[in-house]
C-alpha cells in the first residue's frame, strides 16, 4: 500500500498528476465501434451529437488478422473528429496479449491527448492496474499529455470479483468498472451461454405450502455481482457500469436489466447496437417524475438537514441526499440532452 503523499505523485518525470477527483461526466452509454471498418468510421460524426461515450474497441469481436487495422482506424477517428463533450475511450487488448504493448505505445504516442479512457479487460487484481499506470505514465511524459489517461476495468474474472476492493483502490487513475458476463460466466463456470441478462431456469420456487401450482420466479443471476461492484465502486468514489447486453432481439429484456443496475446504482451501461442508446439514454437519465420531486425536496430543505412533510412523505437529511444524487445527474443530463432539459424543467 503506498503512503498517502505518494499516492498522487506522477509515476513518471513529466506526466500529468492524477485528478483528485474524478472528472464529472455524462456517461450514460459507452457505444462500442469497431474501428477497422471504414463504413463505421465514416459515422463517427454523426455518431458524436447521439451518445456520450465512444469507444473504438480493439480487444473480443475483432478477428486476429484485424487487429492492427483496428488500432489503426482508433488513431484515425480520433485523429479526424472533434468530439466536443463526448468522450474518447478505447478498450485495448488483455495484458497477456501479444498486441497490448502496440496497443499503448501506438494510440497513446499518436493520438493520446484525444484519449479520456483506457478499457482494461480480464483484470484480476491490482498488479494489473499498477502495471498499466506505470506504463501510461511513461508513454504521457513521452508524448507529453496534460492531462491523464484514466483507466476503466472489467469486471470479468473470479479472481478479478475476488480482488474487486484491491482493484478499486488501486490508483487515482481509476475511473470505474463495467460487469463481463460473458467473460465472467465462463471465467466462474456458470452454465449459460448468453451475454448478459437473466436465464430462465434461475429461479426460485413458491413454497407448495402456500402455492399449489408452485409458480416460479425468475431471479437475477447478476444481482450479487453488480451489487458488489457498486459498493467497491462507490467506497472508493469511481463509477460502476453494466455491460454488454447481448440479445438484440430482446429490447424489453435488455432494457429491464439495465434499468436493474440504474436502480442499484450504475451510473450507465455498454451499448453495442444503435437500438440500445435509446434504451440507455432512456433508463440512465432520472425519471422525469422523480426529478421534479427531488427538486422539491432540495427546495424545501435549503441547507439539507430537519425533517419536512412534501406531498404525505417523510423527506429528511437522508432522502435530501438521494434527490441530491437524482438532481446532479438530472443537472449533467440538461446539458447535453436539450428535450430532456425541457421536460425536467416543465
Ligand atoms: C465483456 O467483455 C464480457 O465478457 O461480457
Ligand atoms: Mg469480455
Amino acid at each position: 500500500m503506498k503512503t498517502y503523499r505518494s499516492f498522487y505523485q506522477p509515476l513518471a518525470i513529466g506526466a500529468p498528476a492524477p485528478f483528485r477527483e474524478p472528472p464529472v461526466a455524462l456517461e450514460r452509454m459507452i457505444h462500442f465501434v469497431p474501428p477497422h471498418l471504414e463504413k463505421i468510421r465514416a459515422k463517427i460524426p454523426q455518431l458524436i451529437n447521439q451518445v456520450d461515450v465512444i469507444l473504438g474497441n480493439l480487444e473480443d469481436a475483432i478477428p486476429a488478422d484485424q487487429k492492427e487495422a483496428a488500432r489503426q482506424g482508433f488513431i484515425e477517428m480520433a485523429k479526424a473528429n472533434d468530439f466536443g463533450s463526448t468522450k474518447l475511450w478505447t478498450r485495448i487488448n488483455s495484458l497477456e496479449s501479444p498486441w497490448v504493448l502496440d496497443d499503448l505505445t501506438e494510440i497513446v504516442t499518436q493520438c493520446g491527448n484525444k484519449l479520456d479512457v483506457i478499457m482494461l479487460p480480464k483484470v484480476n487484481g491490482p498488479w494489473d492496474i499498477h502495471f498499466l499506470d506505470q506504463l501510461l505514465a511513461q508513454l504521457e511524459a513521452k508524448s507529453g499529455i496534460k492531462k491523464p489517461i484514466l483507466i476503466h476495468a472489467i469486471l470479468e474474472t473470479a479472481e478479478g470479483v475476488n480482488n474487486i476492493e484491491a482493484i478499486a483502490a488501486s490508483s487515482p487513475r481509476m475511473h470505474g468498472m463495467s460487469l463481463g458476463p460473458a467473460d465472467l460466466a465462463a471465467s466462474r463456470g456458470m452454465k449459460t451461454t448468453r451475454v448478459g441478462g437473466g436465464h430462465p431456469e434461475y429461479k426460485v420456487l413458491a413454497d407448495s405450502a402456500i402455492n399449489s401450482q408452485r409458480t416460479g420466479y425468475q431471479q437475477d443471476l447478476w444481482h450479487y455481482t453488480i451489487g458488489k461492484m457498486v459498493d467497491a465502486c462507490m467506497a472508493h468514489g469511481i463509477k460502476a457500469f453494466y455491460g454488454p447486453f447481448g440479445d438484440f432481439s430482446d429490447p424489453e429484456a435488455c432494457e429491464v436489466q439495465f434499468r436493474n443496475a440504474f436502480l442499484m446504482g450504475c451510473v450507465g451501461t455498454w451499448s453495442l447496437h444503435p437500438s440500445q442508446v435509446a434504451i440507455a439514454k432512456r433508463v440512465f437519465s432520472p425519471d422525469v417524475e422523480e426529478t421534479k420531486f427531488a427538486r422539491k425536496i432540495l427546495e424545501a430543505m435549503p441547507d439539507g438537514t430537519g425533517a419536512v412533510m412534501i406531498d404525505g412523505k417523510m423527506q429528511d437529511d437522508a432522502t435530501w441526499k438521494q434527490a441530491k444524487v437524482i438532481c446532479d445527474l438530472a443537472d449533467l443530463v440538461c446539458e447535453k440532452d436539450p428535450e430532456l432539459a425541457q421536460a425536467y424543467q416543465g
